[in-house]
């Protein structure tokens, strides 16, 4: 069968990856791709949003799958189009539809759904401009620091923490009253700090049945020791060491399973991938956020540990028989570190030559942001490419990345050298 992809980052890349070994895909299509996909792939030069020229492609092309990367347009409701459509209906997407995908466009919808399914997570009040002074009522009555979320998506950028009372009321200002995320941030979240270790889980479903694929830790921030701006993700690592089977059992029970119930009971049809991001506060998981797809680079650590046909395994999520579905997992670690233009996430410049990354045989390097340039290949994005390797533990497997990232050269290339430094 043909497969179209939609995106063009490390995910997708490991998901292009992933699936063009199995023996049951005919030809794969990435929209719109990178330098990586079009090796495996081939590249169709459509944005992710536009949903008429993704029809056009896939009756064209004769795709009996998409797989979606990002969340926008799934928050825009591309899985919806193509059942409202008579001669896109039978086409399977993977990726909720936009009414449960309010669960990452919507951190309020988010909350009340959890708040609904007594699903842990930090405590809560939301406030649009109407309600400035009540709100500085309710950060008044909080302890620092002091969690501020725009409603909607923000690229990223919506989760504001500060320590200090006034800085924190004139955030709220500036986000209710300014618009300083627009229309994201008419509404804001402001949330109990949690005080705790980050890890994520991340599950599959077809709306009935689950599977939980493995674990991953993220490091978001771009310098060492966890410091300095935020960012997409600077590296991963799965399995999370210190998620035992005693914590993965409470994640299991009063996280997971009652997530999926709950997206039944409020009758929210969901065939493709939950992020569930969570906080270890003492020996207690709760929730800080979902994300209604994979995470990157997470995918770039949890993808590879999976040993299924993951063809099979996407074709059972279409099908509704994801039950019967046996996932066999390497044992190994897995880690990635991600390479990234200098400057990053603030302003950097595209377009540097990128060479050496043809030597490496014993990582796996998942191109983000590159693109073909003639023959060669280039800078193309913020973060370029996340260099993946198995190892029996993580330490091992690090060391394996770092290794043959030296091999790696393009002009003012910057990535962190301690990823998982806090284990
Ligand atoms: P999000 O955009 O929801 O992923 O939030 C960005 C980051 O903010 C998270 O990865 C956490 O590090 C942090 N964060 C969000 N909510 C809280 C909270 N209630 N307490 C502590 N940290 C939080
Ligand atoms: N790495 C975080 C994310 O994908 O949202």
């Amino acid at each position: 069968m043909n497969i179209l992809i939609l995106g063009s980052g490390g995910r997708e890349h490991t998901l292009a990856w992933k699936l063009s070994q199995s023996p049951q895909l005919k030809k794969l299509y990435v929209a719109p791709g990178n330098a990586g996909t079009a090796s495996i792939a081939q590249n169709i030069p459509i944005g992710v949003n536009d949903f008429e020229a993704i029809k056009k492609t896939v009756l064209s092309e004769d795709i009996a799958l998409v797989v979606v990367g990002p969340e926008d347009p799934l928050v825009r409701g591309v899985h919806d189009f193509f059942l409202n459509d008579g001669e896109l209906r039978d086409i399977p997407v993977i990726g909720p539809q936009e009414e449960a995908a309010q669960l990452e466009g919507s951190k309020e919808f988010a909350k009340q759904f959890m708040i609904r399914h007594a699903i842990p997570t930090a405590a809560y009040q939301s406030f649009t401009a109407a309600d400035l002074e009540e709100a500085y009522g309710f950060l008044e009555s909080l302890h620092p620091p002091y969690v501020l979320k725009a409603d909607g998506l923000a690229a990223g950028k919506g989760v504001v923490i500060l320590k200090d009372l006034n800085e924190a009321k004139a955030e709220l200002r500036s986000m209710l009253v300014d618009a300083k995320f627009g229309e994201a941030s008419a509404t804001v979240v402001i949330e109990e700090f949690l005080d705790g270790i980050e890890l994520s889980v991340f599950v599959l479903t077809d709306g009935n049945g689950y599977k939980v694929l493995p674990t991953a830790k993220d490091y978001k921030r771009i310098g060492e020791g966890d410091t300095g701006l935020n960012t997409g993700g600077m590296g991963a690592i799965s399995p999370v060491p210190f998620a035992d089977k005693t914590f993965m059992d409470k994640i299991h029970e009063r996280i997971v399973k009652p997530t999926v119930e709950g997206l039944k009971k409020d009758e929210l049809p969901y065939k493709g991938f939950i992020f569930i991001g969570l906080i270890k506060v003492g020996d207690d998981p709760k929730v800080i956020e979902y994300n209604v797809r994979m995470g990157d680079p997470e995918t770039e650590v949890v993808i590879p540990r999976i040993k299924n046909d993951f063809l099979e395994v996407l074709q059972a999520v279409a099908q509704g028989t994801l039950d019967e579905v046996v996932l066999e997992l390497d044992s190994r670690s897995a880690t990635t570190v991600m390479l990234v233009s200098g400057g990053y996430p603030e302003a950097y410049e595209k377009g540097k030559e990128i060479t050496g990354f043809q030597d490496i045989t014993d990582s796996l390097v998942f191109h983000a942001g590159t693109k073909l340039n003639e023959d060669e290949v280039v800078t193309n994005g913020g973060r370029v490419m996340a260099i993946t390797s198995l190892d029996e533990d993580f330490r091992q497997a690090l060391q394996k990345s770092y290794q043959n990232i030296k091999k790696i050269r393009f002009d003012a290339m910057n990535y962190r050298k301690d990823i998982g430094f806090d284990l």
